[in-house]
């Protein structure tokens, strides 16, 4: 049978003509692919200036003795992205109604859909994990000292982050709707309830009314899958912009060189 021909190379794909001096011999598909992959990172850079802003983020001098205990928040980070993407295709099962079956569609995905019982895993094991790296990252920021002046309002940003973390975890406990996850929530919303002035509108709030219902399992799903995960980015984002900013904190135990320019002389 005869053969199709090959169809041709897109102009984009082909490396560019050979500069003087150079061997102008056929260039090979792995010279090929990073001309395709820089043309595409030009065409983008041209418009948008993008890679000043990635290098900005991205290469920046760490101070000396800089260790492992400065990874705690990248963990963190990578805590919540798991449960960013594992939570999408939960929710691609999870039906919210008391009625309409949020039970049923949690045994569903753990018992019947292809690799359910992993997601839904990685899912409630990545909650607990979160926790624990957040708290770490907290103490290694308080041990070193890193909330100090420039740093307070990075602070201040992590401890917004440790309320809403909780907030996640207090929100999707309600979701599977069991005996224990529906008494273990009206036992914490009425603990909510007892807070000093905002407290009973605050419980009015979580239960979408006076009494537990329907309402109220719609009203923890939105909270817990779209606004607190969306303030979570928003906040992360200007966390790490302020990383890259102001810079780490030296470890505590490192000296600064003496500089003897600096050094009074008295006259
Ligand atoms: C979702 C939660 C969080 C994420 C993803 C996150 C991420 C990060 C990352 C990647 C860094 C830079 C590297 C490092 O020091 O680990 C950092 C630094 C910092 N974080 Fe967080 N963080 C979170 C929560 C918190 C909390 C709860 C606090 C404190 C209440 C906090 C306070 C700080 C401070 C003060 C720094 C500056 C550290 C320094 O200058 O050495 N962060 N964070």
């Amino acid at each position: 049978m005869p053969k199709l021909p090959a169809p041709p190379v897109p102009s984009s794909l082909k490396s560019p003509p050979p500069r003087p001096g150079e061997s102008g011999g056929p260039a090979s598909p792995v010279d090929q692919a990073i001309a395709a992959r820089n043309s595409v990172v030009d065409w983008v850079d041209e418009r948008t200036s993008l890679t000043g802003a990635v290098r900005w983020m991205m290469f920046r001098k760490v101070p000396k003795g800089t260790n492992w205990f400065y990874t705690l928040g990248s963990a963190t980070m990578f805590a919540f992205l798991n449960q960013a993407v594992t939570g999408v295709f939960l929710a691609m099962y999870y039906r919210p109604s008391p009625a309409g079956g949020a039970y049923e569609s949690i045994r569903y995905i753990t018992n019947d859909v292809f690799l359910g019982a992993f997601v839904r895993g990685m899912h409630k094991w990545g909650a607990t994990v979160m926790v624990v790296l957040i708290f770490l990252h907290m103490a290694r920021t308080f041990f070193f000292g890193a909330y100090k002046y420039p740093r307070e309002l990075n602070w201040v940003i992590g401890v917004a982050l440790l309320i809403l973390t909780m907030v996640m975890g207090f929100t999707g406990y309600l979701l599977p709707f069991d005996e224990r996850s529906y008494w273990a929530t009206v036992v914490g919303v009425n603990i909510n309830g007892t807070g000093p002035l905002i407290g009973p509108y605050l419980s009015d709030f979580l239960r979408a009314g006076p009494e537990f219902g329907a309402d109220t399992l719609s009203r923890f799903y939105a909270i817990h899958m779209m606004l607190v995960p969306g303030a979570i980015a928003a906040l992360i984002g200007a966390h790490l912009y302020l990383v890259a900013k102001l810079g780490t904190t030296a470890p505590p135990w490192t000296k600064a060189q003496k500089n003897p320019k600096l050094r009074r002389t008295e006259a």
